[in-house]
């Protein structure tokens, strides 16, 4: 069993704190990934699972075995960095090579240890080459080899994919995709993208200001988010923040009245619709009024925003047939809005990261 937990794991560096109270499980075989915004703590959290942080307090155990205060190359992971960080002056060969030297390995495995990974990722041709003399996404392969001839347990990926183009970018995603689930590899990869870790993780972990928000599945965090941030940062979502008065109606800062649910309980909170959530209609009189701002053609959606009351509001729905009224619409025009009760979230007021500062 090669599954990851981490225990209230926390890491300050002097009076700043990059990670608190971080507990997670990554299970045999499962990629999950770690989102968030810069600076949320994303690379702290895999650099202390590999090794290269020393936590200020918690626990790490990789299949059971406590390893936080491990050396990097006893833990059984294999990282890719950030930027991949590939060495030079060294060949191909010679940067896969690297982890298996620092494990002592001998010439022979060595060697065998190297064509292994290189085949993976399919570059066993180019063993020879520097660096330079390989294109972005070769280069990034190259990172992942080095990473996989460990044969780790653990297998860590920061933003492996940042610096290559939109093109490559799905590629090598897939890529790694299916190499993770061919070789059954426990991963954890970091994104602040949110389509790339919708659509390779098994589960997500939100974290903001060193915390973990949530941890689901993407259809859990975009169906059911615990928070105004998680809603936010997993798809689009409108946000209203008001008070909720008894027998479901829901008053907005800005004096608009919405519906929401019977039985939501009554105070402050703050209202979540998603954007295909909502319909829109030319004219008054139906449900909200607006007035489009902006139209954005996307290809499989069109966007529209509408101002309410001085508030913008989302609404996003596939294009409409060519005899469709909302055809016509332009910007300026008066609509209307309306959704359906049961598809709003109340969400709690303050988000989760600003709560309870406990020691
Ligand atoms: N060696 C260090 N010394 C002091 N502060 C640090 C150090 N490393 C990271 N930090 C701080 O810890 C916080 C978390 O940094 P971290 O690199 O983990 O963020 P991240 O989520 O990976 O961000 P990004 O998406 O930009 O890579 C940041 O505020 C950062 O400035
Ligand atoms: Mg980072």
């Amino acid at each position: 069993m090669a599954q990851l937990k981490l225990s209230n794991l926390a890491k300050h560096f002097g009076a700043a704190v990059a990670v608190e109270h971080v507990d997670l499980e990554v299970r045999d075989g499962e990629l999950v990934a770690l989102l968030g915004p810069s600076g949320c703590g994303k690379t702290t959290t895999l650099r202390m699972v590999a090794g290269f942080v020393e936590p200020t307090a918690g626990q790490i155990l990789i299949g059971g075995k406590d390893v936080t205060h491990a050396p990097p190359y006893a833990r059984d992971t294999g990282m890719v960095f950030q930027s991949y960080a590939l060495f030079p002056h060294m060949s191909v060969a010679q940067n896969v090579a690297f982890g298996l030297e620092m494990r002592r390995m001998g010439r022979a495995e060595r060697e065998q240890g190297v064509l292994e990974a290189l085949k993976l990722v399919k570059l066993d041709h180019l063993a020879e080459r520097l660096p330079r003399e390989l294109s972005g996404g070769q280069q990034q392969r190259v990172a992942l080899a080095r990473a996989l001839a460990v044969n780790p347990s653990v297998f860590l990926l920061d933003e492996p994919l940042s610096n290559l183009d939109a093109k490559l970018r799905s590629e090598v995603r897939l890529q790694i995709r299916s190499l993770q689930q061919r070789l059954g590899l426990t991963t954890l990869i970091v994104t602040h993208d949110q389509e790339e870790a919708l659509t390779m993780a098994d589960r997500l972990v939100v974290m903001d200001r060193g915390k973990v928000l949530q941890v689901g599945t993407a259809e859990e965090l975009y169906e059911r988010p615990a928070n105004a941030f998680v809603a936010g940062f997993v798809g689009r979502c409108n946000l209203i923040s008001g008070f909720v008065d008894p027998g479901g109606v829901f008053r907005t800062d800005w004096g608009g009245e919405f519906a929401v649910p019977q039985e939501s309980a009554p105070g402050k909170a703050i209202f979540a619709l998603r954007p295909e959530r909502v319909a829109l209609r030319p004219g008054t009189g139906h449900g909200i009024p607006g007035r489009i701002s902006a139209i954005t053609y996307l290809g499989s959606l069109s966007e529209y925003h509408v101002d309410v009351s001085g508030n913008s509001f989302l609404v996003s729905m596939p294009p409409p047939p060519n005899d469709s009224p909302l055809r016509c619409l332009k910007i300026g025009d008066q609509v209307s809005l309306t959704w359906d009760v049961a598809a709003v979230r109340l969400l709690p007021f303050e988000p989760s990261s600003n709560q309870g500062e406990e020691p």
